[in-house]
């Protein structure tokens, strides 16, 4: 019988541990404070979890290689639960980090615990309380051979999409982070997208919360398909009194960080992912409700117009959110790219794509043709190039500029979808603006530029020029 202990009963650690038990593994519990553990044994009174009392008794309870899986707070509760099992712990033992801890950690504390011959894999793992329960994503990273003693029980515990189990090894280290950092990344832009939508569909198009309840389920029937969409329709439905529970809930947007992770990496790394960036941006600006409900006095708003039918309206908002959407993939899987050049990784996208088919929050039907996209053309350097998504990006960016023009002439904040727009008009742009950064920057600072017509590095005395 396979066997793994699990440390940190919160809900995604009690509802993964159910989940393993539940495919014949044998679990060992703990839980810091010790009365959770017999809160857990005696409420899911599973025949294969074995309760443990001290990370001592937790680790004996196991055999060896043991495996260890860490479902505690990212950061400094993670150091300090691994020196508090390191004095138990023998060479060859696995220690398993499921929470979303920063990469760098991950990569950290690998080195740090392969010192000492363990080994560490950092497990990023996706789909919330129930997709822990049912069937989550899971994107490991870290030794190979290490992965592969718990290869078995990642994969019937995970979701399947298509048959398949939404989990693969990464790579090295915090790949597996990394991975689910970026996913979180694009989690945020989704969503941003969709809210955006929302409001151009309520305040353009006057759409009652049926309307878009209807709208957003009938989306989720075609290539829009995906958990996001259709939990947006199921949103629509609930009533709260006379009225409907989304219109009383604040408009202030909270984050725990690994969006704003996603972006001071991208950064770092020099990737544009301007949609990711917008999502967290407008979560920002979202928590200063008492200054925009000041401004929104202050400062004139246009009339919304709508010069078009609600109709024509609905399916213009369909094919850009779609638009919008590839461009958020393929800023998401850039970054993955140049990740893998700067970290020393071989990721291998179109299995990644695959992994994000079921079971973690950004799972939708159109990652199958991301998936086949990226199995076909291996090797392109942006989704945006591949065949199937140029194609429909050509079909559809109209459309795009058509919405996004009625959301600025009617004062509609849509800050990502202009982002993904202004995305893909500055990377079709064959010849840009830069040439005049270079000459302004030659002018003032002499940092030299280079030309179109000659090799080399130049400068010119542009002071000169008025004499
Ligand atoms: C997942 C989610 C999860 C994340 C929450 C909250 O894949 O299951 O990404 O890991 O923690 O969605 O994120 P924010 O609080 O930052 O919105």
């Amino acid at each position: 019988m396979q066997e793994i202990g699990l440390i940190g009963l919160s809900v995604m650690g009690v509802n993964l541990a159910l989940n393993m038990a539940d495919h014949g593994v044998k679990v060992s519990i703990f839980n810091r404070t010790v009365s959770v553990i017999d809160e857990v044994m005696e409420k899911y009174d599973h025949p294969n979890f074995r309760a443990t009392y001290s990370i001592e008794e937790l680790v004996k309870s196991l055999s060896r290689p043991r495996k260890i899986m860490m479902m505690v707070k990212a950061g400094q509760p993670v150091d300090m639960l691994i020196e508090q099992l390191l004095p138990y712990l023998e060479a060859g033992d696995i220690l398993i980090d499921g929470g979303n801890s920063f990469f760098k950690d991950t990569i950290r504390r690998e080195k740090y615990l392969s010192e000492k011959n363990i080994f560490y894999l950092g497990v990023g793992v996706s789909g919330g309380e129930e997709g822990a329960r049912r069937g989550p994503a899971i994107m490991p990273g870290g030794n190979r051979t290490a992965y592969q003693a718990v290869e078995q029980i990642f994969e019937n515990i995970s979701a399947k999409a298509y048959d398949e189990p939404c989990c693969r090894y990464i790579g090295e280290d915090g790949s597996g982070h990394y991975v689910k950092m970026v996913h979180n990344g694009i989690e945020y832009a989704d969503m941003q997208l969709i809210s955006e939508i929302y409001m151009i569909l309520k305040e353009i198009g006057g759409l009652s919360n049926d309307e878009l309840q209807q709208v957003f389920a009938g989306w989720n029937q075609n290539e829009l398909e995906s958990y996001l969409i259709e939990i947006t329709a199921d949103i629509f439905k609930v009533k709260d009194g006379d009225g409907y529970l989304v219109d009383k809930i604040l408009d202030k947007a909270s984050q725990k960080g690994t969006g704003k992770w996603t972006n001071l990496e991208a950064i770092d790394l020099g990737v544009d992912i301007s949609v990711i960036t917008s999502a967290v941006n407008a979560r920002y600006m979202s928590n200063l409700k008492s200054e925009r409900v000041k401004v929104s006095e202050m400062l004139d708003a246009p009339a919304k117009t709508l010069t078009i039918t609600k109709e024509e309206l609905v399916e213009l908002a369909r094919h850009s959110l779609y638009v919008a959407k590839i461009v958020c993939y393929a800023q998401g899987f850039k970054l993955l790219d140049k990740a893998q050049e700067v970290y020393n990784w071989t990721l291998n996208f179109d299995e990644i794509a695959r992994i994000f088919r079921g079971g973690c929050i950004i799972r939708a039907k159109f990652l199958n043709d991301i998936a086949a996209a990226l199995t076909m053309e291996k090797g392109v350097q942006n989704l945006i190039m591949a065949h199937f998504f140029r194609n429909i990006i050509n079909q559809h960016l109209p459309k795009l500029r058509e919405i996004m023009t009625l959301a600025v002439q009617s004062g509609i904040a849509v800050p990502a979808m202009s982002a993904a727009l202004a995305y893909i008009d500055t990377y079709r742009t064959a010849d840009s603006g830069a040439n005049l950064i270079q000459a302004q920057r030659d002018y003032f600072g002499a940092h030299t530029f280079e030309r179109t017509d000659q090799e080399g590095s130049f400068h010119y005395d542009w002071t000169g020029i008025n004499e």
